[in-house]
């Protein structure tokens, strides 16, 4: 039997923070052993504040005061998660670019959910691009954060067909949904220890993780 206690998890989030309802959810539910700690935004005005605060949740906002004085926001932000005892940083919909000092010292401590199938589309209007290109299938990605933006090891990818009159919307609304089943999987993964970071990656049940998992949806 473990006795391992929930891992207290740090959100970061821009806006509406549906990722972080799911995962607070599936914490709630006891369908995994984490819980919520705090939820930060850069946005006062970020919709996911007043939800988190709605589940009981510390919600902060810290303002960002340009990418050039990003150290600001990470110290406030560094002595929040401390304060709220976070072991597990999750980005979910942050929409700004942490720098490499933040991330490096925090190795393997830091994920991210990405809307698109990594490599493939990083950054922004990932909806947009797959249409524009013709894809057949789109998806989202579950990774590490490391200092390449969108680059760090991808643990576990949804995959959906892109179907004919799909539109940005249409397209966005079936990513998330299967944002919100696999984000707050791959932290139950990370809860339990079975997703462990060793040696610079990430190793599943004990092997290294060489790629990451896929699951199609029929969504
Ligand atoms: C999510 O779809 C997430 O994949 C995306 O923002 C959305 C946030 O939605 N993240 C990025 O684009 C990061 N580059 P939410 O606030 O409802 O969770």
């Amino acid at each position: 039997m473990s006795t391992r206690g929930a891992l207290r998890l740090g959100i970061l989030i821009s806006g509406r923070g549906s990722n972080m309802a799911a995962i607070a959810r599936q914490c709630r539910a006891g369908h995994i052993a984490a819980e919520v700690a705090v939820v930060i935004s850069e946005r006062p005005e970020a919709a996911g504040l007043g939800t988190a605060r709605e589940y009981g949740i510390p919600a902060r906002s810290i303002a960002w005061p340009g990418a050039a004085r990003r150290e600001q926001f990470e110290a406030a932000a560094a002595a929040a998660l401390a304060d709220a005892g976070a072991e597990l940083i999750v980005l979910a919909g942050f929409m700004r670019i942490l720098s490499p000092s933040f991330v490096t010292t925090r190795a393997g401590a830091i994920l991210n959910v990405h809307p698109s199938l990594l490599p493939q589309y990083p950054g922004l209007h990932t909806h947009r691009r797959v249409l524009e290109a013709g894809e057949r299938v789109h998806g989202a990605t579950v990774h590490f954060v490391t200092s390449e933006l969108d680059g760090g090891p991808r643990v576990l990818q949804s995959r959906i067909a892109v179907r004919p009159g799909d539109t940005e919307e249409t397209l966005s609304a079936r990513v998330q949904a299967t944002e919100h089943i696999i984000y707050p999987r791959v932290i139950g993964w990370r809860a339990e220890g079975r997703l462990e970071w060793r040696e610079e990656r990430p190793w599943l049940d004990g092997q290294p993780l060489e790629q990451p998992l896929l699951e199609d949806f029929d969504a």
